[in-house]
């Protein structure tokens, strides 16, 4: 199926399998897949680094000009770079998904973000996921997605991928720092996590990823009138 240039903007809840679902579409349509979260992790990290976050969240304003210093960048690969060095393992631990929503709440944090995925989003045919590209980010997106589950769902989700990378996550904690994103992506001032209202719901509690991309391509294939 040969679909246009478009943007395909997908937003959601943590840990709903936007990322594993946007890298499917984008291998399947042959578009690009963007992390915006990623940058959100790598800035964070860049500011536990530099001791810009205090233990308890408190962001220095200083931060702010630091920011003119950070690179942050997607190798071919698709993994996160702080200049030349590979951050992707980093920004996923626990410690990072304790501070990042935090992080995301300051403004001049993601004016720094928003100009970077302005960049990505000149060249079309890209794939990117979030929590305000249809809303925010990307408003003029062709195809806008979001995405829900349950948190059972997604709690379980995301201590098996904490597993699977040899950390040893606490299930409670797992639960508890997904509602605290949640709450506070939901509850910031600038550009906070909703769903467009030309957004198409997809609830993936019980879907296979078959299931998944064959609800995308009927998607698509119903907006755009390709066979
Ligand atoms: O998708 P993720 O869990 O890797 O995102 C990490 C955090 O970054 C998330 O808790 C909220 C923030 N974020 C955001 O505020 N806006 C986006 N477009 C993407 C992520």
């Amino acid at each position: 199926m040969k679909i246009p240039d478009i943007i395909i903007a997908i937003d959601g809840y943590s840990s709903t399998g936007k990322s594993t679902f946007a890298k499917k579409i984008a291998r399947k349509f042959g578009f690009l897949y963007l992390d915006s979260g990623a940058l959100y992790r790598g800035v964070t990290l860049f500011a536990q680094e530099e001791r810009l976050i205090s233990r308890l969240g408190t962001v220095n304003p200083e931060l702010k000009h630091a920011l003119a210093g950070l690179s942050l960048s997607f190798g071919e690969d698709g993994r996160l770079y702080m200049g030349p060095r590979c951050i992707e393992l980093q920004i996923r631990t626990m410690e990072v998904s304790a501070q990042v929503s935090p992080i995301a709440a300051v403004p001049y944090v993601r004016a720094w973000v928003d100009e970077r995925l302005h960049d990505f989003g000149r060249q079309g045919r890209i794939v990117m996921d979030g929590r305000d590209i249809g809303t925010s980010v990307f408003p003029q997106a062709e195809l806008k997605i979001f995405m829900t589950a349950s948190e059972q769902v997604r709690a379980q989700r995301r201590y098996d991928e904490l597993k699977a990378k040899g950390e040893e996550p606490l299930l409670e904690e797992v639960v508890q720092n997904l509602r605290e994103r949640d709450y506070i992506d939901s509850h910031r001032e600038t550009s906070p996590l909703r769903r467009a209202d030309d957004a198409f719901e997809l609830d993936n509690s019980d879907m296979s990823f078959e299931e998944e991309l064959a609800w995308v391509q009927g998607l698509i294939q119903g907006k755009f009138g390709i066979l």
